[in-house]
């Protein structure tokens, strides 16, 4: 149990035990709390009188169950500055957890006699490592690019004389004028036609997908993932006991006809057309008009996650599918976590209007609204051209070190291992020799302080070659020479 921070005292319960008197009862919660270091050594307990007060118990009731708490030596007391948790209980009765903490258990423990979802089982954890700041971390942009200074000013100017709504539970589909201003950014910017009405602000595209999932599917609908393809779609329709069906992208990403053979009365396809994840390719005009008309056709849905297309380099970014959509079956998913950080969690959906009641029904189940101000801050940031600029900046930084990754693979790795997805982006998938195991490098790297993602977590199945997926938004030209380095000693140790 972690420890009650100073000056903070945790809310006594009381099993409300008739055949035990008040000054034992609360005795025993006092104990249990001591051995279970909810209450740690040296703690300052409140005064007996403010407890009786708090507790609705006589005075005499509390002076009992601390004169009893002192003569076991759980408690000290100090004339003229209260009473402690007595210092002399050693830390490890407290670790053991001696009072009713319960037993930690292994996961196979857990899965036998502690009934959990079947659920929380199927879905698979992310590569993740402890948080940090290393090469080559998916999802890093250049956070010290970040216009802290003027993200800062805006936050400070709403923060000084908030408007009551700010301080207030949010509207379920996002505070209005942020919806406006990202209305407009999609509908200028990506080609996606909507109006505010149809955007809903989320905590991340990672909650646009799972929401996306709760709102369209139900257990045991069948849904078309990339193969591969970026494992949180993955993640949002097993989290609704959905089906899924691997379809595999080539150069002109999802293939649709073979998606159709494989199952054509799929209810959804779950896509990154602007820039497959992790491979790179954008979706070609005729597999867009292709997925179309089968989702037309078929009663189907398309979810669009268009997590980056701002940072695709080598072109002007295409416009999204959701804008080609005549029938309304497009869901869009965006995201500000590679444009702007990761930790602002706003990412948002742009909703058939016929589906707005539904999406925010849902989102209401798991969460209110996002923080309004952070909203209302973001909604300064692109009204007054702060986020157009600093994409621009950006851009032009992603190309600089896409280069420079793929300059330095090239000259210490060679042809051991070839690089796809090196014109966009914050990553680039560098596969590695046949028969080497992605995941083996991916830890040896880990443990030397090389961060990646192995490439067969984006597989439902297995992939023919390994490889390692490389972010490289927040990493400068020393890191990238020295990550390289390290990687390359890695791979040819597995060689
Ligand atoms: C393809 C794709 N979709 C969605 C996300 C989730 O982003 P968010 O931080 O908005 O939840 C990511 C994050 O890396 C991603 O790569």
């Amino acid at each position: 149990m972690k420890p009650v921070t100073a000056g903070f005292f945790p809310s006594i319960r009381f099993e409300n035990d008739e055949s035990s008197p008040m000054y034992r009862q609360l005795y025993a919660w006092f104990r249990s709390a001591i051995l279970t270091g909810e209450l740690p050594p040296g703690h300052k307990l409140p005064s007996t009188r403010y407890l009786a007060s708090e507790l609705s118990v006589s005075r005499i009731t509390v002076l009992c169950a601390f004169q009893q708490l002192a003569a076991e030596g759980y408690i000290v007391s100090s004339a003229g500055s209260g009473t402690y948790v007595a210092k002399s209980i050693p830390d490890q009765v407290t670790r053991l957890g001696f009072g009713k903490q319960p037993r930690l258990m292994n996961h196979s423990q857990c899965a036998g006699s502690r009934k959990i979802s079947q659920l929380s089982a199927k879905i698979s954890p992310f590569p993740t490592l402890p948080f940090g700041l290393e090469a080559f971390r998916v999802g890093l942009p250049a956070l010290d690019r970040f216009p802290v200074t003027i993200w800062s000013r805006l936050v400070a100017r709403r923060w000084r004389q908030p408007k009551k709504e700010m301080l207030m539970y949010g509207d379920r589909m996002g505070f209005g004028p942020c919806r406006e201003a990202i209305a407009e950014y999609v509908t200028t910017v990506r080609g996606v036609r909507c109006d505010a009405s149809q955007v809903m602000i989320v905590n991340g595209s990672q909650q646009g997908l799972e929401i996306t999932a709760r709102a369209l599917l139900d257990p045991g609908d069948h849904v078309w993932i990339e193969e591969p393809g970026y494992p949180g779609a993955a993640q949002a329709s097993a989290a609704v006991t959905a089906n899924l069906i691997p379809v595999p992208v080539d150069h002109e990403g999802l293939d649709v006809k073979e998606g159709i053979k494989r199952f054509p009365k799929a209810r959804a396809a779950f896509i990154t057309p602007s820039h497959q994840f992790p491979m790179g390719m954008t979706m070609s005009a005729g597999r867009r008009m292709m997925l179309l008309d089968w989702a037309f056709r078929n009663n189907s849905w398309i979810v669009e996650d268009d997590y980056d297309s701002e940072y695709d380099f080598r072109k002007r970014p295409i416009a999204a599918v959701q804008g080609l959509d005549t029938n309304a079956r497009v869901i869009y998913v965006g995201t500000f976590s590679k444009i702007l950080f990761p930790s602002l969690r706003i990412g948002y959906l742009i909703v058939p209007s016929d589906l707005v009641s539904a999406f925010s029904r849902i989102r209401q189940a798991s969460d209110l609204s996002h923080s309004t101000l952070e909203q209302a801050v973001l909604a300064d940031f692109i009204e007054e051209g702060h986020l157009a600029r600093h994409i621009r900046r950006m851009r032009m930084l992603y190309m600089e070190r896409n280069e420079m990754l793929a300059a330095q693979i090239q000259k210490q790795l060679g042809s051991t291992v070839e690089l796809v997805s090196a014109h966009a982006d914050m990553h680039l998938v560098c596969l590695l020799p046949s028969g080497v195991e992605d995941t083996i490098v991916w830890q040896r790297a880990a443990e030397g302080g090389v961060a990646s993602w192995p490439l067969s977590i984006c597989y439902q199945g297995n992939p023919e070659r390994g490889g390692l997926i490389l972010g490289y938004g927040g990493v400068g030209q020393k890191q990238i020479e020295d990550g390289v380095k390290k990687l390359a000693a890695i791979i040819a140790d597995s060689l």
